[in-house]
């Protein structure tokens, strides 16, 4: 961290009384640190110990009185701009409601509107259990976490309405370790800069005659917000999709396929190049053997389909792969099917597998949120809360990320 400028931003939650304290660790691992503090955060912590800690004068008005000398007066646009990352801790259920919608009326909020793209904004929310699983919080936190924030899940204990639930905000221990992490990583760049990725997306349709088909609910919303998070990373993305509603992100490649066997033959050319396969599509595992040309014709009582199985694209990347690939892929089950998960990591040769369910409501197939359970090849079972996909998809790319940087990446079977 040392050199690192980072906004502190602390809005009016209980859990206020601690950022003195991370203020001490960020500034003692050698960060410089400016405090964006809102009215209702200096009802909790006192601004004379902030600014001590911070050797700075605390920023609270967005318009300093036009009279003192060297003041800068449009510090509302460049302390955004001198950040190299803003921290919220903690956010408050007023605080993501205001920074959602983008308003723009105190140093806090100004910032997190001028920080320049791509710096990592981290976003400790912190209140009420009950506040926090209410759909207005957790709305505006989807909101934020697609526009890119890295959000914080609260943690669990006692809280201080004397009830026990989610909504603590972690200690400056931890806070102060998540932004070195997320500092380094910036700094870094992302091992998927400049690789080539390849994700499968969509359901695929299996033709039974010139009007019917089989498929499934697949929405591609899971593959589509995978793609776009990679693309964010810097790789060079081709995204393979069944039919599909939804728009193409952008410097993304698209290729639209309808069935199994074009999504295999769309795919074949790229398993020798692509740094990792991502296969998120619902595919059919089967198709009618002779579909009909034109529409069948209701003649019978009973009618009868002979199905063939379909490539299976996954698993023939995962036979082929070389050293340094990685093949990712999903596993979808209704209910409990964690052993199904680590079956298809080992069947298929793959390097890491996400376990979802199809619950109708919050994940799985069409929803905007999906619950993943990543486990990778070296037995590691990560479980992720329900998140929104764009999020859950960051998370499985860190996951990703990991990998790659892992020597055994150079182990996989080559063939
Ligand atoms: O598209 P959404 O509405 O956002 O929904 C997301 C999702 C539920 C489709 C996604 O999260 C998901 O779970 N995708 C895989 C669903 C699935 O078909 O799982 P499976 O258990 O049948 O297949 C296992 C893996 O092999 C998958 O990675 C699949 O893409 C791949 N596969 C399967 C069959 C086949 N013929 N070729 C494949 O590549």
């Amino acid at each position: 961290m040392k050199g690192k400028r980072i906004i502190l931003g602390v809005s009016g939650g209980i859990a206020a009384y601690k950022t003195p304290q991370l203020v001490r660790l960020l500034k003692k691992a050698g960060a410089d640190v400016r405090i964006a503090l809102t009215a209702s955060g200096s009802r909790f912590v006192s601004e004379l110990a902030l600014a001590t800690v911070s050797g700075e004068s605390v920023c609270r008005e967005m318009f300093p009185p036009a009279d003192q000398p060297g003041t800068d007066f449009t510090r509302h646009i460049s302390l955004g701009e001198w950040a190299d990352a803003l921290v919220i801790a903690p956010a408050t259920a007023n605080t993501l409601a205001r920074l959602a919608v983008g308003m723009c009326d105190d140093m806090l909020s100004a910032c997190f509107i001028t920080l320049r793209p791509h710096k990592p904004v981290l976003i400790f929310p912190a209140m009420d259990g009950q506040m926090y699983r209410s759909p207005a919080v957790q709305r505006n936190i989807a909101t934020l976490a697609a526009q890119g924030c890295t959000i914080i899940e609260p943690e669990t204990g006692d809280l201080a309405s004397g009830q026990c639930g989610t909504g603590r905000m972690p200690e400056p221990e931890i806070i102060a370790g998540r932004i070195g992490a997320a500092l380094q990583k910036s700094a870094t760049g992302s091992p998927l800069s400049g690789r080539t990725v390849v994700v499968t997306a969509g359901p695929t349709r299996e033709k039974i005659d010139g009007v019917r088909f089989i498929s499934n609910y697949s929405s591609g919303k899971m593959g589509f917000a995978l793609a776009e998070a990679a693309r964010e990373r810097g790789a060079e993305v081709t995204l393979i999709t069944g039919p599909v509603n939804l728009e193409t992100p952008g410097g993304v490649e698209r290729l639209d396929v309808e069935n199994a066997c074009e999504m295999y033959e769309a795919a074949k050319p790229f398993y020798s190049t692509c740094a990792v396969f991502i296969a998120a599509a619902a595919v059919a595992d089967y198709r009618p053997e002779t579909p009909h040309e034109g529409k069948l014709k209701k003649n019978s009582p009973e009618m009868q389909l002979k199905l063939v199985r379909n490539p299976d694209i996954l698993a023939d990347f995962g036979a082929r792969k070389r050293p340094g690939q990685l093949a990712v892929g999903f596993a979808l089950e209704t209910g409990e099917g964690i052993a199904y998960a680590r079956c298809k990591l080992q069947e298929k040769n793959l390097d890491l597998v996400a376990f979802n369910t199809f619950d109708r409501k919050t994940s799985g197939f069409e929803v905007d949120t999906n619950a993943l359970t990543l486990i990778d090849r070296n037995h590691m079972e990560t479980v992720l809360p329900l998140m929104p996909k764009k999020e859950a998809a960051r998370r499985l790319l860190d996951h990703v990320e990991l990998l790659m940087g892992d020597p055994a990446a150079n182990m996989t079977t080559e063939k």
